[in-house]
């Protein structure tokens, strides 16, 4: 249990709030950078504002906080720019990973903005003649996601690691991006289909969430501070429950939720008819007349605000939603409980459990 409540995360003697910062100064001058870059080769700077907006529009820095609180967990000491710079690199792989999910999920808004190709198409059609604007805009936003990608390894190697450092860093770097696109992969195959098996559901939250966004951003920082295995499994038997708790709340939102808040669309989920764990315990407990109105509404691309109610009703009246809250709270304790058998400086724990309550019990 946490038995002092610390101000600071020392040795870093920032916080949370100050963590992010650093880490959105180590972006902001990359960007600049690269800007400077693209207007003297006479190259497009859009590309930089476009990746520019997209990252300073929001966004809870869930993976750099993870990272540098799993560098302070294995007790990291010394230089803490290449860690912040480790850390600065997996929210540039955010980037491309989000903005490259915004087009296979047809989404048309993330962090209260445009997504990139819909800023994108705006773009185009304002200045083109031909009406091929859409595509354009798809095609454009590949390549900003690709840059993102590309950056984030570019961040990642010249973060100042030591060369025995980011040897040992890169094959969790790897383990991360390899996960989290079989996750994705399987959740695209898995979409437009939803039944009551929660078997593939599960499998995608565990590789697209769990281990992308909480365990293996521990992980990184962990290895940066040159952590043994024992603490790594340590981390890992926080982390993964924590990230489940975390997708299933995000599916929870993508139901329920309020676009003010979260800042993406109310209907995606059941429009794209995703193959959540919440419609698999729907499709469980429905009667007749209610998975024969969930196979008629979700996964309707044009479904409307009154049957996007409709399915909400039935979400609720099978008891789809409190069962998705129970395995939340399930899960939480889990990771809690994990994390109090961690042999971490209790900064490092104060921060995590405040970390993962946030992003358990959140609205946005
Ligand atoms: C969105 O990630 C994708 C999921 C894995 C749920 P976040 O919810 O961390 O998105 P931002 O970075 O805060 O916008
Ligand atoms: C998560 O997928 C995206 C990543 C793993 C990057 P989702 O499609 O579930 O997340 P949101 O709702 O768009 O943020
Ligand atoms: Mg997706
Ligand atoms: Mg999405």
């Amino acid at each position: 249990m946490v038995k002092s409540v610390p101000t600071s995360l020392s040795p870093l003697g920032m916080g949370l709030p100050g963590i992010r910062r650093a880490v959105d100064a180590v972006l902001a001058d990359f960007l600049h950078a690269k800007a400077r870059t693209a207007v003297d080769g006479r190259l497009p700077d859009e590309i930089t504002q476009l990746l520019h907006g997209f990252v300073f529009a929001g966004g809870k820095r869930l993976r750099p906080l993870l990272c540098a609180l799993g560098w302070h967990a294995a007790r990291g000491s010394g230089d803490i720019g290449p860690l912040i710079r480790t850390a600065a690199s997996l929210e540039m792989f955010h980037a491309f990973a989000l903005i490259h999910d915004d087009l296979m999920d047809r989404s048309a808004t993330r962090r209260g903005r445009p997504t990139i190709h819909r800023a994108l198409a705006a773009r185009f059609r304002l200045s083109r003649r031909h009406d091929d604007s859409e595509h354009l805009g798809v095609s454009a936003a590949i390549l900003v996601g690709d840059l993102a990608l590309a950056w984030s390894c570019e961040l990642l190697h010249t973060a100042g690691l030591c060369p025995a450092r980011l040897a040992s860093v890169l094959p969790v770097i790897d383990a991360m991006r390899t996960e989290v696109m079989y996750g994705q992969y399987l959740d695209v195959l898995a979409s437009g289909r939803p039944s009551g098996k929660t078997e593939v559901p599960l499998t995608v939250i565990r590789h697209k969430t769990a281990k992308y966004t909480c365990e293996r951003p521990l992980h990184v920082g962990a290895i940066v501070a040159g952590a043994r295995p024992g603490l790594l499994a340590g981390l890992s038997a926080f982390a993964l429950p924590l990230g489940e708790a975390f997708q299933l709340r995000d599916d929870l939102l993508g139901v329920w939720g309020r676009p003010d808040r979260t800042g993406k669309p109310a209907l995606d989920d059941m429009r794209e008819g995703k193959h959540t764990v919440l419609i698999a315990l729907a499709f469980q407990a429905a009667d007749e007349r209610q998975a024969r109105l969930l196979r008629t509404h979700y996964g309707d691309p044009h479904l409307d605000e009154d049957n996007a109610d409709t399915v909400r009703t039935i979400l609720k009246a099978t008891g789809a939603d409190l069962a998705v809250e129970h395995m939340i709270a399930d899960r939480y304790e889990k990771a809690l409980t994990a994390l109090d058998r961690l042999s971490i400086p209790a900064d490092a724990r104060h921060h995590l459990r405040q970390l993962a309550e946030q992003s358990v019990w959140r609205t946005r």
